[in-house]
């Protein structure tokens, strides 16, 4: 740890930061391996295998990013000249560099979406599926479940039931990117599959609350996995003797699945005592999963300004926008953490409110 993180109580900037626990290196330290761009790694097929099933898909593919998951779903479905549509701060607009425009010749257009949900009627008001020569069709609608820059949004099962059957009556795909879709699951009980059924293809992140080093999956049909296999490898991301990474994945679904509700219960409370001082700032019922979405200009801050102080107090967070802030809970925060977080956030924003 560097010394500017040495006073660090409660790192929250993010729920990628969690390192592999010793159980969880013993496991990748013991796995079998073989060269995966063959398709012989042993660990590789078996994760491949348990996450299709658990999402109720044909089969899966082993990708080292969730960025590259999401780059490969998007790609199978929409053409070089097509665009996508998605809400307008969905992860794979706004955090991925471009990719589906610099990799794939995508382009994309978005409704403006409050805290992350799906807006059905507002993706099919935008999509054009009879342009003919004059306008650029639309070939896919992307879903973020649970939405990123949203707060941790959890989508309702109707709505995305509802967007697979609009989408596909008008001949176009739907892609989940389901980097939290585990946090989904956790929170509400619903079966990942139920979630997975609502989308041709869905991405899933091992490397985020699950705690695992690195690692996401596509999942889809048989014959988009391999289609996905061939531009994995064009994209760079053919890697070989991976069951070293696939088995922290395996180790994290089993061992750190269900934990993921200790965050959600961390974050809530911390949810509410903040709004118990600035009810301005977070609307605890709006707070689904692990991850804190303040507004703080309400409170006279600036969301710079106020993640320095926060800083300074030894809570890290993240500047979304210009008045927002994020914080995330994850398997390297415990109560303790929780609770001085809690002290320190609603501190700031009392001050000022
Ligand atoms: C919703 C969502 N999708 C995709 C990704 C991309 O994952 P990666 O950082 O592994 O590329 C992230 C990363 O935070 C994310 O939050």
């Amino acid at each position: 740890m560097s010394d500017a993180l040495a006073d660090v109580t409660a790192d929250l900037r993010s729920d990628t930061l969690t390192r592999p626990t010793q159980a969880m290196r013993e496991a990748m330290a013991s796995a079998p391996v073989g060269d995966d761009v063959y398709g012989e790694d042993p660990t590789v097929l078996a994760l491949q295998r348990q996450v299709a099933d658990l999402l109720g898909h044909e089969d899966a593919l082993f990708t080292p990013t969730g960025s590259m998951a999401n780059q490969l779903g998007v790609r199978l479905h929409v053409a070089p000249g097509q665009e996508l549509v998605t809400d307008d701060l969905a992860h794979v607009l706004r955090a991925e560099m471009g990719a589906a425009a610099v990799l794939s010749g995508i382009s994309a257009r978005s409704y403006p979406t409050t805290g992350g949900l799906l807006d059905v009627d507002a993706a099919m008001a935008l999509a054009v599926t009879e342009g003919g020569a004059y306008q650029v069709g639309t070939a896919c609608v992307v879903v973020e479940n649970t939405h990123n820059f949203g707060g941790g949004t959890i989508q309702p099962l109707e709505a995305m039931q509802d967007l697979q059957e609009r989408a596909h009556a008008r001949g176009m795909a739907v892609h989940l990117d389901g980097a939290r879709l585990w946090n989904a699951h956790v929170a509400t009980g619903t079966p990942l599959a139920d979630y997975g059924a609502c989308a041709d293809t869905v991405s899933v992140c091992l490397s985020k609350g699950l705690g695992a080093p690195v690692g996401s999956l596509l999942v889809g049909s048989s014959d988009r996995m391999q289609q996905a296999r061939v531009w994995r490898k064009r994209f760079g991301g053919g890697m070989r003797q991976v069951g070293i990474l696939a088995a922290a994945g395996r180790y994290a679904l089993e061992h750190q699945l269900d934990r993921l509700a200790e965050d959600h219960a961390r974050c809530q409370q911390v949810a509410q005592a903040v709004a118990a001082v600035n009810p301005e700032a977070v609307d605890p019922q709006a707070v689904h999963s692990n991850i804190l979405v303040l507004r703080v200009a309400p409170a006279g801050w600036s969301a710079a300004d106020f993640i320095e102080a926060a800083g300074e107090r030894g809570v890290l967070g993240y500047v979304t926008g210009p008045e927002h802030v994020r914080f995330v809970w994850h398997l390297d925060v415990d109560d303790a953490q929780t609770d001085h977080a809690s002290a320190v956030l609603t501190e700031l924003l009392a001050s000022r409110a």
